[in-house]
C-alpha cells in the first residue's frame, strides 16, 4: 500500500510539474512566485469541477482542452486591485496630461494602456484623472487588457464594492460614484474611456497589431514573472510606447526596469519612467562598445535577453560566405554589430533608418530581413530577402536564407533551387569580398 502511494504522489508531482511549465509556457507564471500550494488548491477545485478523479488524468484533459486551460488560468491569477492602488503614480499621472501632454497637444487623442487591467479600478482611476485634468472622453482612449476573462467581466460592469475603495483618501467616490443597491456604480463620463479586451501580453501578436501608447501602466504584473519573462516583457513595453512616453510599474518591480531605456521620473514614489529616444540609446551604446569592461556587460546582457538571432550561423552548405559590408557604412556597420550582440529593435531601427536614406541599400534589405526572422515574422523577412536578391541577384546570404525558408515550408523543390543560385552566387562573388569587412 505505501509502495502504491509513493508511486501516486510521484505521478501526482510529475503532474503538477507538467502544469507549472505549461502555466509558466501559457501566462508567464513562475509558480515559486505564488506557491506550489495555490496551484494545488487550483488544481484541486478544478478536479472537484470536472468531476475527474486525479491530477494525471487532469494533464491529459489540459493538454486537449483550451478551455480548460482558461479555466485553470482563472482559477491561479490573482487579480488584486484597487482605486488609486499607490498615489504616485496618479500623480505623476496628472502632471504629465496637464503640463506635458495638453499644452503639446490642442487636439488629438491621448492614448494609454492599462495592462493587466484586472477588474478596472486601475484604468477607472486613469480616466478619473484625466477628467479632473479637463480632459473629455471623446480626447482620450484608455485601452484595458488582461488575460483573465472573468476580471473584465467584473471590469465592465463598473460596479464595486467597499473592497475597491481602499486608498486612504477616498473622496473621489462622491464626484464619479453613484450609491446603487449592487454597489458603487461608476459615472459613464469615465466608464466609456476605457475599452477593455482579453489579452496575453506573452502573445506573439499582441504587439505586432499595435499603435504606440502615451502612457502604459503595467504594474504588478511583473512581479508573476521569472527574469527571463521579465525581460521579455520590458521589451514589449519598450516597442509599445512612444519615445517620451511614460511607463508605470509596480513599486516592487522598479529594479526590473533598464535605465539605458527609460528614465526614471523624478516625481518621488511614482515608480514611473520616460522612454528614452532609441537613436539616443543607440548613440550611446556605439559610442561606448569601444571600452572593453563595458563590452563584456553588453556581450552578458545580450546572453541574458537569450534573444534567437542567428547571423552568424553558418549556412547549412558548404560554401564560405562571408558578409561583406563597406567599412564606410558607419549606420550599416553598427547594425550588425548590435544585431550580432542580440539587441533586435535597435538592429532594425537603424536598418529602417539606412532605407530611408537610401532604398537601394542591399545589405539593410538583407539585415533586416534577418532581425524580422529572428524575430518571428517569417512573412516580411522572406519579403526582404526577396527584395535584397532582386537588388543583388547574386546576394549569397540572402539566397540561402530564401532557400531555408522554402524547406521550412515543405517546399523542397524551391529550396534545391535557390540554393544552387546561393552556390553559382558564391562561386561569382568569390573575387569580390577582399574590400568588405565582416562584423561578428
Ligand atoms: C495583481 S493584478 C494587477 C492589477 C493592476 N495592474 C494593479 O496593479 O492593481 C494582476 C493581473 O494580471 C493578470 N495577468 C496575469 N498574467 C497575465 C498575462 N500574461 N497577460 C495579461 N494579464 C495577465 C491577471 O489576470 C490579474 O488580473
Amino acid at each position: 500500500m505505501a509502495k502504491k502511494d509513493d508511486g501516486d504522489t510521484k505521478v501526482t508531482r510529475m503532474s503538477h510539474g507538467t502544469i507549472n511549465s505549461l502555466l509558466k509556457k501559457m501566462i508567464g507564471l513562475d509558480v515559486s512566485t505564488i506557491g506550489q500550494g495555490s496551484i494545488k488548491r487550483a488544481i484541486d477545485h478544478r478536479l472537484r469541477q470536472t468531476g475527474i478523479a486525479d491530477a494525471e488524468s487532469y494533464l491529459t484533459k489540459l493538454n486537449s482542452s483550451e478551455q480548460e486551460l482558461r479555466a485553470l488560468i482563472e482559477e491561479v491569477v490573482v487579480p488584486e486591485t484597487w482605486f488609486f492602488r499607490d498615489q504616485g503614480p496618479f500623480d505623476a499621472l496628472r502632471m504629465y496630461a496637464e503640463g506635458v501632454w495638453m499644452p503639446a497637444h490642442s487636439g488629438g487623442t491621448l492614448r494609454v494602456l492599462s495592462l493587466p487591467c484586472s477588474t478596472g479600478e486601475e484604468p477607472y482611476t486613469i480616466g478619473m484623472v484625466f477628467t479632473d485634468c479637463g480632459l473629455s472622453p471623446a480626447r482620450v482612449r484608455i485601452d484595458a487588457i488582461d488575460v483573465s476573462s472573468s476580471a473584465l467581466a467584473k471590469a465592465k460592469r463598473a460596479i464595486y464594492t467597499k473592497n475597491s475603495f481602499r486608498s486612504p483618501d477616498t473622496s473621489f467616490r462622491d464626484r464619479y460614484f453613484r450609491q446603487t443597491e449592487q454597489g458603487y456604480e461608476l459615472d459613464s463620463t469615465v466608464s466609456t474611456m476605457v475599452r477593455f479586451a482579453q489579452g496575453n501580453i506573452l502573445s506573439n501578436s499582441f504587439v505586432v497589431s499595435r499603435e504606440p501608447y502615451d502612457v502604459i501602466f503595467c504594474r504588478n504584473l511583473f512581479i508573476y514573472f521569472d527574469r527571463e519573462t521579465q525581460r521579455n516583457v520590458v521589451r514589449k513595453l519598450y516597442s509599445l510606447l512612444k519615445t517620451n512616453g511614460l511607463l508605470f510599474v509596480g513599486h516592487s518591480e522598479a529594479s526590473i526596469i533598464p535605465r539605458d531605456y527609460f528614465q526614471p521620473l523624478e516625481s518621488r514614489g511614482s515608480f514611473g519612467y520616460r522612454k528614452r529616444d532609441l537613436m539616443q540609446v543607440i548613440e550611446d551604446r556605439c559610442s561606448t562598445t569601444q571600452v572593453d569592461p563595458l563590452k563584456d556587460r553588453l556581450s552578458e546582457r545580450a546572453a541574458q535577453q537569450q534573444l534567437p538571432l542567428q547571423v552568424k550561423a553558418e549556412p547549412p552548405i558548404s560554401v564560405a560566405a562571408p558578409l561583406a559590408v563597406s567599412v564606410d557604412d558607419m549606420p550599416l556597420q553598427r547594425a550588425y554589430k548590435l544585431a550580432n550582440e542580440g539587441f533586435l529593435d535597435e538592429a532594425a531601427t537603424l536598418c529602417e533608418a539606412r532605407l530611408q536614406a537610401d532604398e537601394a541599400c542591399v545589405d539593410a534589405y538583407f539585415l533586416l530581413g534577418v532581425v524580422r526572422e529572428a524575430l518571428g515574422d517569417h512573412k516580411s523577412a522572406g519579403e526582404l530577402f526577396r527584395k535584397a536578391v532582386y537588388l543583388d541577384q547574386n546576394h549569397y546570404e540572402a539566397l540561402i536564407h530564401l532557400a531555408l525558408q522554402a524547406e521550412a515550408e515543405g517546399n523542397r523543390a524551391a529550396a534545391d533551387v535557390l540554393k544552387q543560385r546561393a552556390e553559382r552566387a558564391a562561386r561569382a562573388k568569390s573575387g569580390d569580398q577582399d574590400g568588405g569587412t565582416r562584423y561578428e
